[in-house]
């Protein structure tokens, strides 16, 4: 009903405002916050910018929300499920691109989802140092610094750019369904394999329509909750790797301009189920 919109879109507005705040902050401490800590293993790292930005979204969201829940990428207990319950709840990822973040490699992002009833609300994402702010609410198109977003019209998948990402698994039973699947993909062929290290960013390209699909397995939903409804709110298609719906607790995506890619890029995915512990 009308005012439960209304209190969305003021939620909306509020990560608007959150996302932009936060990605100042970012954007100021790359390459100045080197203490870089590790998490599950050496290549999947965290900094205080990471768990600085997390605290002020979500003590700024208690305030002005106090009955939300939320998901946050680095208040989730290692090792820990999370799951997403029926309460208006809010998913965020301080700085997606930790790694970029640290090396001073320009693709990061704040990205915050908002879903009641398990179906995304609306989703924003900010790429701080382009300074670029995405955002989309359900029925009401997605856009970016303002402009409307329209997903590619390529029904061609050796005419597309697929984006991928390498993740941060070192598994080589992982590595190698990853190679596998990006071989197959690339010989169909395609026009190119990209990735920029931020799969908020990467999904939020597809929406843009200058990637015709990305996909990744190993993904969480704090990874691409406000991505996703940034995509379908372009136009583009969301889907599993192995074909059905997309389940964003499923840890796995493909994100597409239309069905036609989604599937072209389904039947070359080498699918897997990433282990818990892999962020
Ligand atoms: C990571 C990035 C990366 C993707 C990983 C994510 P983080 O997020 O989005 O592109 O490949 O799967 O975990 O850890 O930088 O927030
Ligand atoms: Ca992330
Ligand atoms: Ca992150
Ligand atoms: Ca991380």
């Amino acid at each position: 009903d009308s005012t439960m919109a209304d209190i969305w879109q003021d939620a909306m507005d509020h990560a608007v405002a959150l996302a932009r705040k936060s990605g100042s902050l970012v954007r100021d401490a790359v390459q100045n916050d080197m203490k870089v800590m590790l998490k599950s293993c050496s290549v999947d790292l965290v900094t205080k910018t990471d768990q600085k930005v997390e605290e002020l979204i979500i003590a700024s969201v208690k305030e002005k929300f106090p009955t939300h829940s939320f998901i946050g990428e680095e208040s989730v207990a290692a090792g820990e499920t999370c799951v997403l319950t029926d309460s208006p709840t809010w998913i965020v990822d301080p700085v997606d691109g930790t790694t970029n973040f640290v090396h001073g490699y320009p693709f990061v992002a704040v990205s915050i989802g908002f879903a009641v009833k398990k179906k995304l609300e609306f989703g924003v994402v900010y790429s701080c140092i382009e300074d670029k702010m995405y955002s989309a609410r359900r029925g009401k198109g997605a856009f970016c610094n303002g402009q409307p977003l329209q997903v590619s019209d390529q029904k061609e998948i050796n005419q597309s750019i697929i984006a991928t990402e390498f993740g941060s698994s070192r598994d080589t039973d992982v590595i190698d369904k990853i190679f596998s699947s990006m071989r197959n993909i690339l010989c169909l062929p395609v026009h190119g394999i990209r990735g920029v290290g931020s799969a908020a960013i990467n999904m939020c390209l597809v929406a843009s329509g200058c990637v015709e699909a990305y996909y990744e397995m190993g993904i969480h939903c704090w990874d691409v909750a406000a991505g996703a409804i940034i995509v379908t709110e372009a136009g583009g298609v969301l889907m599993d790797v192995e074909g059905g719906p997309f389940d964003l607790m499923s840890r796995r995506v493909v994100a597409a301009n239309n069905k036609t890619i989604a599937e072209g890029i389904v039947k070359q995915i080498d699918a897997f189920t990433p282990s818990r512990d892999d962020r």
